[in-house]
């Protein structure tokens, strides 16, 4: 069974409670929090103290994604605010073990999210050192795009590194997954889904998370 991740970056923002409280009731397993920087990005979304009000709603896994610059800057406020896992993107660190090594001490889990245009090969040397690749399926910064169709390959490829090297790191696929194309990105080895609008948009929310879950 894959492990179900709402992006609230979807959620009306009004609502932000019950959003939440209708994910804790859900099959959901994990909360995917979208922090950009308008720089990274070229959008801007939500910091640390909105991650801390929405800590306090759930004890469920709080997943954030950072696309932001400089990610060392701000790890440790992410961890005040009740980040479990921090994912930084490739693209955006010169120093990237450093920045794994940080987000560890730190008690945090970690996370490297690749563009799409980002090759998977580039995780060759620091695949075994996290506990999570976020694969990109679309160019981030919105909510609501296409799933992009060559990521398939790219699962199949990671998920064959990560066999090779006996490893379990988690393999998320964020953007554009709907109930459509879910079992194919799940047959291609991907063990998280991250969803925004496909949970947030629909009609029936928790129906569609238990959809995905049950897949
Ligand atoms: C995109 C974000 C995604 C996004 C997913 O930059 O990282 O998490 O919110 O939204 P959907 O599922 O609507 O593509
Ligand atoms: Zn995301």
């Amino acid at each position: 069974m894959p492990i179900i991740a709402p992006s609230l970056l979807s959620a009306n923002f009004l609502q932000l409670e019950s959003a939440c409280k209708m994910l804790n009731e859900s099959n959901a397993d994990w909360f995917h929090l979208d922090i950009m920087d308008g720089r990274f990005v070229p959008n801007i979304s939500f910091g640390p103290m909105i991650v801390e009000f929405i800590r306090k709603t759930t004890t469920k896994v709080c997943d954030v994604h950072l696309m932001i610059e400089e990610p060392e800057k701000y790890a440790e406020q992410f961890k005040n605010a009740g980040a479990d896992i921090l994912t930084v993107h490739i693209e955006a660190c010169k120093h990237l073990h450093r920045n794994i090594q940080q987000i560890k001490g730190l008690g945090m889990k970690s996370g490297v999210a690749i563009n799409p245009h980002t090759s998977v090969s580039l995780l060759e040397n620091i695949v075994q050192d996290i506990d999570l690749v976020c694969m990109m399926s679309v160019n981030p910064g919105f909510g609501g795009q296409k799933f992009i169709p060559q990521t398939i390959e790219k699962i199949k490829q990671l998920r064959k590194m990560c066999n090779d090297k006996g490893l379990q790191t988690h393999i998320e696929i964020d953007g554009g997954v709907t109930l459509e194309n879910a079992q194919s990105i799940i047959a291609a080895g991907a063990d998280v889904l991250v969803a925004g609008n496909t949970v947030f948009k629909a009609v029936n929310p928790v129906e569609v998370i238990a959809k995905l879950k049950g897949l």
